[in-house]
């Protein structure tokens, strides 16, 4: 990456590598508590532990835990959600002022939840500039017509999204319906969930985000911490059977993507994507998950009774499984065939728009910042699909970085992913090609809502704008560009006549 301004030097950060690990259990976030369609969750400041050894941290989340309560959700049902903002007054994560929307004489606390995944109307979708302040309240509508899938809530309040995220501001949001209980996958308490979120932590606990030189301009194009949570513990454990689990796995990270394998060389079930089911399961060794995905996976421990096995990161160790001795009856399936994903035919498609990824580098050294189709958060609205239309876009990384993208309110194929050249595109505007088109991988050809645009590369996606009109974003999802200019607004209209 370009352009990476002056890092300030950080503090004295906690030794991961003097940290025992596998001490702590492996929590399961909390499941909200309903009235009837009803649940409430406040948004506040608590402390929690992330490991034996560590003094307790200081969090702004959801209830009292990161991830927050886990909702949970019958396709079809509509619920209403409070979302209820008590947070203090004062921001304790550094702000960065020349962000839009953070400008100063904005209030410094702020929230609005987005639910990831969901299809909702624009007043309950959680744009970003519908934050709200300490002391007030929203109560969002989520109709969940939709399939079984794994959605996650978070904040996306203009400009400092990433702080508020970092500061422990997500938790799941888990769908689920009467074809996918009928496929006697492994439920209850053998459905794990696995919150995936890199985090900079201090000898005292506490949380760290890094800032430039600059006093004035703290913001940094990416941050990457060597202390990874799962489910809000540092190197946990969870003690399993020697049998199947079904494991819903979210990257919930600001912009760190992870590849992981099991230390037994055992494999991974991919089941699902991002917006429910697969055709058929996909099996693999390693697994890339970027920033905002999610994969529904099956872990088979029958063949590994008294193993320690432990999920790795390339560089870090994430967690332990202790596979419990001796044999169980296994009663759950995993089925060859899962739900139907019609492939989108391109002839489908009304019109396609060209949107490039670009890094705009400036002369006087600013800061490089990333942008959508070479325009910023608050120039006009560019992207007008029609209700019930569908659509291609072919996102042109013309960057040096995999930026994960991410639309709000559909769900969408991917069409292939093809090698072009950049410079010939970004400075005669010409499309010369590289290499030949690449299909998704088995495991992306399911129902997505965030891609991998890969750099030097053209990857088309298919969409289907049904839902609602009205405005709602699309974004790259590692949050540090996201605040910074690489999220646009975009309108669902009327069709005309
Ligand atoms: Cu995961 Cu616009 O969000
Ligand atoms: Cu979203
Ligand atoms: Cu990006």
């Amino acid at each position: 990456m370009a352009h990476l301004p002056p890092v300030a030097r950080p503090p004295e950060l906690l030794n991961m590598d003097k940290l025992a690990p596998f001490v702590d259990p492996l929590p399961r976030p909390p499941v909200a508590q309903r009235a009837g369609q009803r649940v409430v969750l406040p948004i506040r400041e608590f402390m929690s532990q992330v490991h034996r050894d560590v003094p307790a941290t200081r969090f702004w989340g959801y209830g009292n835990s990161v991830p927050g309560p886990t909702i949970e959700a019958r396709s079809g049902e509509e619920i209403m959600v409070e979302w209820r903002n008590q947070l203090p007054a004062r921001h304790f994560l550094p702000i960065d002022h020349n962000l839009m929307g953070a400008e100063k004489g904005v209030p410094e606390v702020r929230t609005v939840v987005h639910v990831h995944g969901a299809k909702v109307p624009p007043a309950s979708d959680g744009y970003p500039e519908d934050w709200y302040v300490p002391g007030t309240s929203k109560t969002y509508r989520y109709p969940n017509r939709q399939d079984a899938a794994m959605l996650w809530y978070h904040d996306h309040a203009m400009g400092i999204n990433r702080l508020n995220i970092c500061a422990g501001m997500l938790g799941l949001y888990i769908i689920r319906d009467s074809f996918d209980d009928g496929l006697n996958l492994p439920r209850g308490e053998f459905e794990i969930p696995l919150v995936l979120t890199d985090r900079m932590i201090r000898p005292d606990g506490q949380l760290y985000y890094p800032v430039s030189q600059f006093a004035n301009a703290p913001w940094l194009p990416e941050f990457f911490g060597d202390a990874v949570l799962v489910n809000g513990k540092l190197l946990p454990y969870l003690e399993v059977q020697p049998r199947k689990y079904r494991i819903r796995l979210l990257n919930g990270s600001n912009g760190r993507f992870y590849f992981l394998t099991l230390s037994n060389g055992q494999t991974f079930h991919h089941i699902g994507s991002d917006q429910g089911l697969l055709a058929s399961p996909v099996e693999e060794q390693r697994l890339t998950i970027s920033p905002g995905e999610r994969f529904d996976l099956v872990l088979d421990f029958s063949d590994h009774a008294g193993e320690q096995i432990v999920l790795n990161d390339q560089t870090v160790r994430i967690m332990q499984f202790r596979v419990a001795k001796g044999k169980v009856e296994d009663e759950s399936s995993l089925p060859p065939k899962l739900r139907e994903v019609p492939r989108m035919p391109e002839s489908a498609a009304i019109r396609t728009r060209r949107l490039t990824l670009e890094e705009v580098d400036y002369l006087t050294g600013e800061p490089a910042v990333h942008l959508l189709d070479g325009k910023r958060w608050h120039e006009p609205v560019s992207e007008k699909p029609v209700l019930d239309t569908t659509e291609i876009w072919e996102l042109m990384n013309l960057t040096d970085d995999t930026h994960p993208i991410h639309l709000h309110l559909v769900r969408f194929q991917i069409l292939d992913r093809r090698p072009l050249n950049t410079g010939v595109y970004l400075y005669q505007k010409q499309i010369v090609y590289t290499g030949s088109a690449v299909p998704p991988e088995p495991h992306e050809a399911g129902w997505k809502d965030t891609i991998r645009a890969t750099p030097g590369a053209c990857t088309r996606i298919i969409v289907n704008f049904s839902g609602y009109k009205g405005r709602y974003v699309w974004h790259c999802h590692i949050l540090e560009h996201e605040d910074n200019e690489m999220m646009r607004p975009y309108d669902v209209v009327a069709r005309p006549g």
